[in-house]
């Protein structure tokens, strides 16, 4: 069975990339239907372009309520028959409503090791000043679920990679991004071959 798949990005749009050219590159039984940007002016949009997948820009600023703005993610989810969403650099929050009907269907990335700096605000560049104004010694990326709190859901995979003594926000950033791009590659190949299973916060590798 081949897996329909749904991205959310806000920016840049290099994970969505990377995942969308592992699908092909690999060959592997998924298809990438539908790229939501909250943001008009994200490069994530044009990479879609370039990759021949469709995109369309849900932003919640757009929205009068919280309600609207999910009801539009919602329509445009379900247009997409997507069975799994995956978020890559997506900076608004995810309505309840979504998770719900998505539930243990929505996979993120995080640029630490949560439940270290992450939450509210958590995103990018400011991951990495925080890391380093606390002094941390490691650092590295989460791939997740998504539950209804930010940068919560039960962890599916973690790398660490060492915080060095002269490291700057971006030195750790570029680190950090190479390691993720694997990482979250590894985990689409399992999303794909149905190896997960989900039993509360505990998420296990199936043979
Ligand atoms: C990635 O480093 C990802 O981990 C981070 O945003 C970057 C997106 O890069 N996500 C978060 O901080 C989510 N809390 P991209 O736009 O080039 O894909």
């Amino acid at each position: 069975m081949s897996l329909r798949l749904a991205f959310l990005a806000s920016g840049n749009g290099s994970t969505f990339q990377h995942l969308v050219e592992t699908i092909q590159l690999e060959k592997l039984p998924a298809h990438a239907e539908l790229l939501i940007c909250s943001r008009p002016d994200a490069f994530a949009v044009e990479r879609a372009k370039t990759l021949g997948i469709r995109s369309e820009i849900v932003s919640r600023k757009d929205f009068d309520s919280l309600e609207d703005h999910a009801a539009a993610l919602l329509h445009a989810l379900r247009e997409s028959r997507c069975d799994v969403i995956f978020l890559a650099g997506y900076l608004e929050f995810v309505p309840t409503q979504v998770v719900e009907e998505f539930r243990d269907r929505i996979v993120n990335i995080h640029p630490a090791l949560l439940p270290a700096f992450g939450g509210k605000g958590m995103y990018g560049h400011r991951v990495h000043e925080a890391v380093i104004a606390y002094g941390a010694r490691v650092s590295g990326a989460t791939v997740h679920f998504v539950d209804e709190h930010y940068d919560h859901g039960p962890i599916i995979a973690q790398q660490a990679v060492a915080v060095r003594p002269d490291d700057t926000p971006d030195s750790l950033a570029q680190r950090i991004q190479t390691i993720e791009k694997n990482l979250y590659a590894g985990v689409l190949r399992l999303i794909c071959k149905e190896k997960l299973k989900v039993s509360g916060r505990k998420v296990t590798f199936l043979p």
